[in-house]
């Protein structure tokens, strides 16, 4: 299959809504990532976006929609959603509800409840007004490797396998969006996000807390709430290891650990800030942003992760930041990229 490449434009929205409606692929930018989006409604289409990325169908997908009128035929909302669909819609917020039967078994992987979000990117909301569909899309990823944030992430995975990618540059915030259960008593954050637990809290004067799994492995016979915790995300090739402690203590640490590395033949690098860059100039420094801003670590550390594997890097040693607002999504992902593993400085 030819895969187009085309930048956004009434003319693209047309072709994009002409395929979603006769059951093909489309990948869109979203101010997360990029999603691979189907027709919600369809069966077939929906088993095709678990075909391209090699997606264990187990695993739910999330619902799009651009207005929420579209709700009413695809799931009953619990009571406490409407507050936060005022504070957080559109944007990067995903809410369980609780499903209605038009939507296909295969988009929840067979759970009660379906996974529905209304992004702010005015490329993804053009292009869901312009099919008028609620629209099924993961990450546009293939399965197991971090999120795509630009077009050319997508194509990376994608070329040959779907019919259009629409280019709209790169990702804002750069980590996918939050997942938040409110289905099942007391709100829980399965996957934290752009909206942070912090934010929710203060929305819904009360506690809001998180799934155990976000910052540790699933332990055995442990049952993911969100059946995506359970898969090995985010990873790029090398053995990724997080250093915590004082500053003083971890730039140092990241050198010796690098260079031993080297040492023994192995390619190996350093994800820092920005800040400590020229300090590790000898250990191929990556730039994940400066540590006073969680939000721009955020933003990049797809597309730095991504290009471990380009430079065949085979062990990386990475700074961390603090678990609060924004870093808590920061730490799942570095923390899962590196399958949890940690060295105290
Ligand atoms: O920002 C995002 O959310 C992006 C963009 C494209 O919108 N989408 C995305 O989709 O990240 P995906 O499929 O890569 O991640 C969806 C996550 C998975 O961890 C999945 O297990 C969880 O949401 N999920 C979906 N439906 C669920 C449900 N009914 N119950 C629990 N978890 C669910
Ligand atoms: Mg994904």
């Amino acid at each position: 299959m030819n895969t187009q490449l085309l930048s956004p434009g009434t003319d693209t929205y047309i072709l994009a809504s002409d395929i979603l409606k006769s059951g093909g692929l489309v990948a869109f930018p979203t101010e997360t990532v990029y999603g691979l989006g189907s027709n919600a409604l369809d069966r077939e289409a929906v088993l095709s976006i678990f075909a391209a990325k090699g997606r264990p169908a187990d695993n739910p997908l999330i619902v799009h929609i651009h207005d929420r009128k579209q709700l009413e035929s695809i799931c009953e909302v619990p009571e406490r959603a409407f507050p936060l669909m005022d504070a957080f819609w559109p944007g990067p917020l995903t809410i369980l509800c609780v499903r209605k039967p038009a939507i296909p078994d295969e988009v929840t992987a067979g759970l009660p409840t379906v996974a529905v979000r209304m992004p702010s990117h005015p490329v993804a909301r053009a292009m869901l007004q312009a099919c008028n569909l609620p629209v099924a899309a993961p990450s546009a990823n293939s399965s197991g490797r971090p999120s795509p944030t630009t077009a050319a992430h997508v194509m990376e995975d994608m070329n040959g396998k779907i019919p259009l990618i629409i280019d709209g540059g790169m990702c804002d915030v750069g980590l996918e969006s939050t997942v938040l259960d409110l289905c099942h008593g007391d709100p829980v954050i399965l996957r934290p996000g752009g909206v942070t637990r912090e934010m929710i809290s203060s929305v819904l004067k009360c506690d809001v807390s998180v799934a155990g799994s976000v910052l540790r492995p699933l332990r055995e016979n442990e049952k993911a709430l969100s059946p995506g915790m359970r898969y090995r995300h985010y990873a790029p090739k090398a053995v990724v290891t997080l250093v915590q402690g004082p500053e003083d203590h971890v730039v140092p640490l990241l050198r010796k650990l690098c260079l031993e590395q080297e040492a023994r033949g192995k390619k190996a690098c350093v994800l820092c800030f920005s800040e400590h860059v020229e300090q590790l100039s000898a250990c191929h420094p990556h730039d994940i942003g400066p540590s006073s801003s969680p939000t721009e670590i955020a933003h990049r550390l797809f597309d730095v992760l991504r290009r471990l594997d380009e430079e065949g890097m085979e062990m990386v040693f990475s700074e961390v930041v603090p678990p609060e607002g924004v870093g808590l999504a920061v730490m799942n992902r570095l923390g899962r990229a590196a399958s949890f593993r940690t060295i105290q400085a």
